[in-house]
Parts: structure tokens; sequence; C-alpha cells
């Protein structure tokens, strides 16, 4: 991606004021402007998705749902996976981010995949029982996130598989087993995030270990373009739904 797109890029997401009355205008009034730009300049800033959606091994004739999907691109990392799926749904609330998916769609000739514009707090989007449910840096964005966790949990089989990729901060005394963030992170990130209605918390990680018994967990941070420096913590968790749940 050139320079210039970049910057075009970083002023929409640093000044470019977001409005609308409710949380699916603010995400297209967000999100209509850079669609179009968005993977490349994401591809640097929101990390851990490659190696999730490449970790997760849906069974033959799985059925997925990517909550908050936005333009598809994190299902590139299944490469002839995406094949053996029965169905392939990418949800999410904005048409802009949903119009670049259905190009892509097309280009890759994906042929179980299909895009749907929802809320994913409303309720189960599909009828269908899930195999794999998938949240890529959607769940800060997600003011009721409980209610989309609880949806996805609903929707998935017992034994399915959730992935969750996202940024967060540690708690202040976290378990031995996790990374503890100094102050400095665990009180900046939530004030740069918000600017963007993006809602960093130790809460989404804990909801998932407690509701969901864990495969793996991965505590990282990666640098934000061009500002020196600076890391943002992020996650990936993956986890799978209990019999008899
Ligand atoms: C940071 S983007 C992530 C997109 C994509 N998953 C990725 O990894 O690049 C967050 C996405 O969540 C979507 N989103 C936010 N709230 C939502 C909701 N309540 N229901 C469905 N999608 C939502 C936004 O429209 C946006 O496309």
């Amino acid at each position: 991606m050139s320079f210039l797109a970049d910057l075009k890029t970083l002023y929409q997401v640093t000044f470019r004021p977001i409005r609308g009355q409710d949380h699916a205008s603010r995400m297209e009034s967000f999100y209509g402007a850079q669609a179009a730009g968005y993977d490349a300049f994401r591809e640097r800033l929101l990390k851990g998705r490659a190696e999730m959606y490449q970790a997760i091994d849906p069974p033959q004739g799985a059925v997925w749902i990517d909550m908050g999907g936005g333009t598809g691109a994190n299902l590139e990392q299944l490469g002839d996976r995406i094949h053996s799926l029965s169905r392939c749904v990418i949800v999410d609330i904005s048409q802009s981010m949903l119009d670049v998916a259905k190009q892509r769609i097309q280009r890759r000739g994906w042929q179980h995949v299909e895009t749907l514009q929802a809320d994913v707090t409303a309720g189960p989007v599909v009828s269908e029982p899930v195999d794999v449910v998938t949240f890529s840096y959607s769940l800060t964005m997600i003011p009721d996130w409980p209610l989309a966790l609880e949806t996805a949990k609903s929707m998935l089989k017992p034994g399915g598989t959730i992935g969750v990729v996202d940024f967060y901060i540690s708690r202040k005394h976290p378990s031995e087993a996790q990374r503890r963030h100094r102050w400095f992170t665990r009180s900046f990130w939530p004030i740069w995030f918000a600017v963007n209605n993006v809602y960093p918390t130790p809460d989404h990680l804990a909801y998932l270990q407690s509701h969901f018994d864990q495969i793996s967990l991965h505590e990282s941070s990666a640098g934000v373009p061009y500002v020196p420096l600076l890391k943002s913590p992020y996650y990936w968790f993956i986890g799978r739904k209990r019999e008899g749940e």
C-alpha cells in the first residue's frame, strides 16, 4: 500500500468524526469511508489473525460463522480447507465491509461462502448447528459483547470450536499462567482505542475461559504503524463448547 493511501486511512481512523445515533450507523460511518483500504492498513495492525485462523481445523462439511467478519480477509488463511466447508457465513453490521467481502468471494470462487448483514448481538444468525465461530477484532467493537458470546455459544454444537483474536489488557492481578501488563499499558490503550469505539478489557478473556474449555491461548503485543515505541497487547484464544451445555 502506498504512503498516501496509508495517510488517507490514518486520517479516517484518527480525525474523521464517527457519526450515528445507534451502533449500526456508527459502524457504517466509521467503515464506510475506509472499507476499500481496510485490509492493507489493518494487516500491519491486527496481529495474530493468520495464526488463529490457520490453527483451527474444521471437520469435513463444517459450518463456520465469522462474527464481525468484515472484508472476509481472514478466510484466506484457511487455504484449501475453505472448500471442505458446507457453509461459511461472514456476518457483519457494516454493508460497506461486506461489499468488499462479496468481491473477494467472487474473485476467489468460494462456493459455500456467503455474507449476511446482521447485528451479532441480535440472536442466532443461522438455524443449523455450527462447528466453528470466530471473532477477529470484532468483540472489542461490540458494546453488548456478552450477548454476542452467548449467541455464539448457543449456535455452536457441543464440542464446537470458538476462536477469538483481539486487543485486550490484563487484569491488575492475573493468574500466574497469564501475562501481567504494567499500569501504563492497562491505562493507556483503553483511552487510545476509545476514539475509534474499540474497548479493550480483561473481561473478554475471563469470560471465554469460564464459558469454554480452553484449547490454546497466546498473548503478545504488536506495533502500531507510524507510531514508534508503542505496542498494543493482543491475544488469541481457541476454546471448545463443553458437552451437555
Ligand atoms: C476491526 S473490524 C474487524 C473485521 C475483521 N474481522 C478483521 O479481522 O479484519 C470490526 C468489525 O466488526 C463489525 N461489527 C461491530 N459491531 C458489530 C455487531 N454488533 N454485529 C456485527 N458486526 C459488528 C464492524 O462492522 C467491523 O467490520
